[in-house]
């Protein structure tokens, strides 16, 4: 079986992204990544994927009258490079609901958050407003309604007393670079079923061993 190909749509510095690089780099690996794509021209990660010998393009949003037409235009790029996964790695801008319905069970994306608590942006901010003891973060495919779809994959963070925004975001980000490869690994090698609003991994003895701090 040949490897899963896999196209990424990236807004900016792209580290998500490098430990999916990273990781397909293995020659177990049964992803590949075909594609980065950028809405923003200015992307720290369009430099980052070159230079790791992906190719690369740009649909800058700004030169489109609608989302639609802008969405129509990533869907063509994904396709003729014959993406067959869509990863979604700090992606900022919305997508339609016929690009998701299009791209159904087959489109995921990194939360910085322990899914379905704090959607949106700011999670850290918010989860250290509310003295929360535990974040995190979660994979998931995507849904119309933001933030929302089946979990694949999540890794927990405690939350220090001393923790700002920054040290939390870090710490979770730790995290996001092993979650993220682990559920595209999952995905590539066949192992996730969606049922409905529900993903479950064939062959996980109990969840706790594969979705929660995985490779700890
Ligand atoms: C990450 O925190 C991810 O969870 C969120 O956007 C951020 C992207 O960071 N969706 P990077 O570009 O992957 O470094």
């Amino acid at each position: 079986m040949g490897r899963l190909k896999v196209g990424i749509l990236i807004s900016g510095r792209g580290s998500n992204m490098q430990a999916l690089i990273d990781a397909c780099r293995a020659a177990d690996a049964p992803a590949e990544i075909v594609l980065v794509l950028s809405n923003d021209p200015a992307a720290g990660g369009l430099a980052r994927a070159a230079a790791a010998g992906i190719p690369t393009a740009v649909v800058n949003h700004r030169g489109f009258a609608d989302r639609a037409s802008f969405d129509a235009a990533i869907d063509r790029g994904l396709r003729t490079a014959g993406v067959e996964l869509v990863c979604l790695a700090g992606f900022m801008r919305i997508l339609s609901n016929g690009f998701v319905a299009a791209w159904r069970d087959r489109l995921i994306n990194i939360h910085p958050s322990l899914l379905p608590a704090y959607r949106g942006l700011d999670t850290h901010g918010r989860v250290l407003a509310d003295g929360g003891r535990f974040t995190g973060c979660t994979v998931h495919f995507v849904r119309t309604e933001m933030d929302t779809g089946p979990i694949i994959a999540q890794a927990v963070v405690p939350v220090r007393p001393d923790d700002t925004p920054d040290s939390l975001s870090a710490r979770v980000l730790e995290q996001e670079h092993r979650i993220y490869p682990l559920a595209l690994r999952l995905i590539a090698e066949g192992r996730v079923r969606v049922d409905g609003e529900r993903a479950t991994i064939d062959g996980a003895a109990a969840p706790d061993t594969v979705l929660i701090n995985p490779l700890g």
